[in-house]
């Protein structure tokens, strides 16, 4: 999978998405990320990206000419299965949405930075809107890259049996089970019994036991969801 991630600061992004599961993806030849500096395709000695709003009020808007520019040269260069733009207002990254792009070939990434782009791009060129949480950020660059980590460690063959993504919370609408390693006591808390037993029947049986009484105390909107499924 390829990720082509338009940006004003792509240092905020080098370092994210050079570490751990992400780099090891990109070893494997499974995961690109290709940084695009959108003062690159901006005229003048400026290089100017950002402008006033018209009807007036704080904040600059992100030009639409430079955006333009490095769109349509990308646009050129291959067909993008989505072209991204992350912003606040657009539809809450969850687990299904990370999935469903883990299938895609290649996702442009548009990063907005002080008020956000001009409506027309958006309008143009963006078939997807994602928001990372309810909060503002100062850009999209963050973002950017917790939807990069999102997806690219459920891309087929970047996970291990270890890391498999099967069990994490919210892959089957359920909050993850607790965890514990060694010591088997620490300050006198002793891990629970039935995982030192061996049997794993009841190792699975506990750890769901587990994550449906996490999910149901921590978030009924997601235990909700569980308990629909499981009905149909
Ligand atoms: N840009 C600024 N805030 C953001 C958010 N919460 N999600 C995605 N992009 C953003």
């Amino acid at each position: 999978m390829r990720f082509d991630i338009i940006t004003v600061l792509p240092e905020l992004l080098e370092s994210p998405l050079n570490h751990s599961i992400m780099k090891r993806a990109k070893d494997k030849g499974l995961l690109e990320v290709h940084l695009h500096h959108l003062r690159d395709y901006a005229p003048g000695k400026h290089r100017q990206v950002d402008d006033y709003q018209f009807g007036g009020g704080a904040g600059m808007v992100m030009k639409p000419e430079p955006l333009s520019a490095c769109i349509e040269k990308l646009l050129a260069e291959r067909p993008y299965d989505e072209v991204i733009y992350m912003t606040p207002d657009g539809k809450r990254l969850d687990q299904e949405i990370g999935n469903r792009l883990s299938m895609k070939g290649n996702l442009m990434v548009l990063c907005g930075h002080y008020k956000g782009v001009d409506e027309r791009i958006r309008q143009k060129y963006v078939t997807l809107e994602i928001s990372i949480g309810d909060y503002v950020l100062s850009g999209g660059e963050l973002a950017a890259a917790v939807l990069v980590d999102v997806v690219g460690r459920l891309i087929p063959g970047v996970l291990n049996d270890e890391t498999s993504a099967l069990f994490d919370s919210f892959q089957d609408n359920l909050l993850a089970p607790p965890v514990y390693t060694r010591p088997a006591v620490w300050e006198g808390m002793a891990v629970p019994e039935v995982l030192l037993s061996g049997n794993d029947k009841l190792i699975d049986e506990w750890r769901h036991d587990q994550s449906v009484r996490r999910t149901r105390e921590r978030r009924p909107d997601i235990w909700e969801k569980y308990a629909g499924s499981e009905e149909e």
